[in-house]
């Protein structure tokens, strides 16, 4: 796509407006009215600029002061995220790489599991898209993140390792937050509370499929974005894995849209609207946990 293709004018057009509007929701003080995103835009591109919009900016225009979380997964047709040997570069193609980033780029920090951090050394910024990286925020309870890894060193963006209370600090530049310990596994909830107090509040949760798991498990995620690409893996990394349901009506079956992401499919979910709606129709059929910092 080049820029006298109309599509990547609307897009630009779009995402300006996107980042926007992240800015303002990041910087009260600066709230200033952002230029109506289709206005001047050709016929063929007002839909391509609109349902960019569309698709961002719930994340983008996340309420101020409270804690909006996005996970973002890219799977096969048969729910595998990497290889049994842990590659995943990459299962989805171009397009959704260009997403995540733009994601990024909206996010004000982007958590990840230290399984990720071993598999992929990510760096996890913001290079295909303009706008600012986010702080990255690696789960590592047991202390496993080697001080080589890119988030440590490489100073493109603040990096926290989240641990339990009196475990070892982390190595190189990153800092370490302390979060409780509940049954084995980091208090997600608190985790965002600490987040929150650091102004912390757009969180986009990057992978792996336990990290994205546990956030769903504990009912903290609003939007999930499933990016499924046309491959069969095999027995490998699985995806989201959540509590088993005995009934199909106790079903987790949220508000979804679809859109075409090159050659993959991006399905859109809207949790936060499935748990209002199971809150107020079925009391007690919601997640575990819906309180917020
Ligand atoms: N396709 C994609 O979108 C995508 C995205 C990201 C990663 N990946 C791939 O996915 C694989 C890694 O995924 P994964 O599911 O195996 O691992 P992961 O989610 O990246 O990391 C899991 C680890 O993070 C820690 N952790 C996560 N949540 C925790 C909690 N609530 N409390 C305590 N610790 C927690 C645990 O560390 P300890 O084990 O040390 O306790 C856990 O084993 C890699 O192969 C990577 O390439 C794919």
């Amino acid at each position: 796509m080049t820029d006298d293709d109309p599509r990547a004018r609307a897009e630009a057009r779009a995402w300006s407006t996107l980042l926007d509007l992240a800015r303002r929701r990041r910087d009260e003080a600066a709230r200033r009215p952002v230029a109506p995103p289709l206005a001047g835009l050709a016929d063929a591109e007002v839909l391509p600029a609109q349902a960019l919009l569309d698709l961002l900016r719930p994340f983008a225009e996340a309420p101020p002061g409270r804690t909006y979380v996005l996970a973002h997964l890219g799977q096969s047709l048969d729910g595998q995220i990497a290889t049994a040997a842990g590659d995943s570069h990459y299962v989805n193609g171009a397009e959704n790489l260009v997403h995540l980033h733009r994601l990024r780029a909206l996010a004000d920090a982007v958590v990840v599991g230290v399984g990720t951090v071993v598999a992929d050394d990510p760096r996890l910024t913001t290079r295909r898209v303009p706008g600012p990286s986010p702080v990255r925020v690696v789960l590592d309870p047991r202390a496993r993140l080697g001080p080589d890894r890119r988030v440590l060193c490489d100073r493109a963006a603040p990096t926290l390792v989240v641990r339990p209370p009196g475990g070892p600090r982390a190595p190189g530049d990153a800092e370490t937050i302390e979060v409780p310990v509940h049954d084995g596994r980091l208090d997600l909830e608190a985790l965002l509370a600490a987040l929150a107090a650091r102004g912390l509040h757009a969180i986009l949760v990057e992978g792996g499929g336990m990290t994205v798991s546990a956030f769903l498990a504990a009912g903290l995620v609003d939007r999930l974005h499933l990016a499924v690409a046309p491959l069969l893996l095999g027995p490998g990394r699985p995806g989201v894995t959540v509590p088993a349901v005995a009934r199909l009506g106790d079903a987790l079956r949220p508000p979804c849209r679809t859109c075409q992401m090159g050659p993959d499919v991006l399905f859109d979910c809207d949790l936060a609207a499935w748990r209002s709606t199971a809150s107020t129709t079925a009391p007690g059929s919601e997640p575990a946990s819906t309180t917020r910092p």
